[in-house]
């Protein structure tokens, strides 16, 4: 902790005497508060700087940054992987991935990434440096780190932070946020901007009503009311449940403590009588985390809320509209981001409708869609997930295809279970995309990957073989390590 502390303040020192920096953000939720922070911090500190965001960071989108030239880059959520790249930039790094010298023992590569001849040119904020994993702090929480260090003042972006952990599913593995996260919290809750409570997991809390909030539940997933609108209003009113006060329907965050406590244990009780193991009730509960200073029912006083509707922009290539929000846009840009978050919705009903048409393909230790153009490459992923839980047999990891712009998007989905037996799609979808000339990566039980046209139907029979392998055998380490 202490010595992430001492790397954000050399960085600090780094960003304050420059000319301009030039800060270059992650196009997802994580990127964009992150930018959102690095600029805020900036601005306060009167050092001038342009914000950019990028699908990725590679050979191509580095070049434009060497001909920009800015005279200190700022990468946010990104760039750890791509150190190679960076060599003569000079440049500050604020990313919780997996550094490209991942080989390296931890020990030694806090020297080590300063490159030799190189001396100090590129200076990386990452917790794989400290020798810890990838979800104990965000991007955007690193770029916090290196905000409080510019200005101890600045505590109050730690909400902005949070709102990065959150929509990174930081919270989601123990069900609350942990590692530097916590610290990130702590100031938060001090600067009077972030409240935790312990409550019920489900998305959206002070926008849904309660039944849609049951219906879309995925994790955990309700036997007999996710997915199915008619079964949650009957189950809440059977409980005696108001749902609506007038016309109008009541969100979560309007009930009372009473009301909340009687929903959750018949929740509990419900799964339970229904097969639920109990590891998939607890998951019902856990810490959520409140913005306060956001008025009460609206989508961005919800972490969680708020992140989702900042990664629809980040999906539809309205990466800027989402960071006009994060710096504080309560009109213009917060209507436009819930124009593209229903839009987000109506994609993901029709994509849903489409899985269902074409059905599933089944190898033997796989289940596979390829969603061709019907599907967007950056929602596939949220579909492969949906379509993994609904589908009966989250026995089977989710493989999902779609077109993308620079060959087929591949998003593989498993179950928490089959993770605990030793599955790492990370390091599959590493593998099998080299083997057919893309790249992948990812996580455990969330991973992708691209790779070119054509070879999809040989990709998922490889990927059957190495998931056959890894849940066979005694050794869960079989194909490498992961990201994770
Ligand atoms: O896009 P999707 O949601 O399926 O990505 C799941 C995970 O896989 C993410 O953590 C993402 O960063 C990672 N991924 C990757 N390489 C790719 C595609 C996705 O490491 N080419
Ligand atoms: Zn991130």
């Amino acid at each position: 902790m202490e010595t992430m502390e001492a790397q954000a303040t050399l960085i600090a020192e780094r960003l304050r005497p420059a000319d301009r920096v030039g800060v270059y953000c992650h196009i997802d939720a994580d990127g964009i508060t992150g930018g959102a922070i690095a600029s805020e911090a900036l601005s306060r500190a009167d050092i001038a700087h342009d914000v950019s965001f990028l699908k990725k960071l590679d050979d191509a989108s580095v070049q434009v940054i060497r001909r920009e030239a800015p005279p200190v880059a700022w990468f946010v959520d990104f760039g750890a992987g791509q150190l190679h790249l960076l060599e003569g930039l000079d440049a500050v790094i604020t990313d919780h991935h997996v550094p490209t010298l991942r080989d390296i023992p931890v020990e030694r590569r806090r020297d080590l990434v300063r490159f030799a001849e190189d001396e100090d040119r590129v200076l990386m904020l990452n917790p794989h440096m400290e020798g810890e994993g990838s979800d104990v702090v965000s991007g955007a929480g690193l770029a916090y780190a290196v905000a409080k260090a510019l200005d101890p003042k600045n505590t109050d972006l730690a909400a902005v932070a949070i709102v990065g952990a959150v929509a990174d599913v930081q919270d989601q593995e123990f069900r609350r946020l942990h590692g530097f996260n916590r610290t990130i919290l702590q100031d938060g809750k001090d600067a009077g901007v972030v409240q935790a409570s312990i409550d019920l997991r489900l998305f959206g809390r002070e926008t849904r009503p309660i039944h849609k909030m049951l219906e879309y539940s995925n994790d955990p997933w309700i036997p007999r009311l996710s997915g199915n609108e008619d079964a949650c209003i009957s189950f809440l009113l059977e409980i005696g449940l108001d749902l609506k006060v007038e016309d109008t329907w009541r969100t979560w965050s309007e009930l009372d403590a009473g009301e909340k406590r009687r929903v959750v244990s018949e929740l509990a009780t419900h799964m339970l009588s229904r097969g639920s193991g109990w590891k998939e009730v607890e998951r019902l509960v856990g810490e959520v985390y409140t913005l306060v200073k956001e008025p009460v029912g609206s989508p961005t006083r919800d972490a969680k809320e708020f992140g989702t509707l900042i990664n629809a922009c980040g999906r539809y290539e309205a990466a800027e509209i989402g960071y006009r929000v994060c710096r504080g846009d309560r009109a213009e840009a917060l209507e436009q981001a819930l124009r593209l978050l229903a839009g987000h919705r109506e994609h993901l009903v029709s994509s849903l409708a489409w899985i269902e048409q074409v059905g599933l393909s089944t190898l033997d230790s796989v289940q596979y869609f390829h969603a061709q153009d019907k599907i967007r490459d950056t929602v596939v992923g949220i579909a492969a997930g949906i379509a993994l839980q609904s589908s009966g047999n989250r026995q089977m990891p989710m493989l999902a295809f779609a077109y993308a712009p620079d060959g087929v998007k591949v998003s593989a989905r498993a179950s928490r279970e089959l993770v605990a037996r030793g599955l790492d799609l990370a390091a599959i979808m590493r593998e099998v995309s080299e083997r057919f000339g893309g790249e992948g990566g990812g996580h455990h039980g969330a991973a992708g990957a691209t790779i070119p046209r054509g070879c999809e139907e040989e990709f998922a029979r490889a990927v059957d073989a190495l998931v056959k392998l890894q849940l066979s055998g005694p050794n869960p380490e079989a194909t490498g390590a992961s990201d994770r």
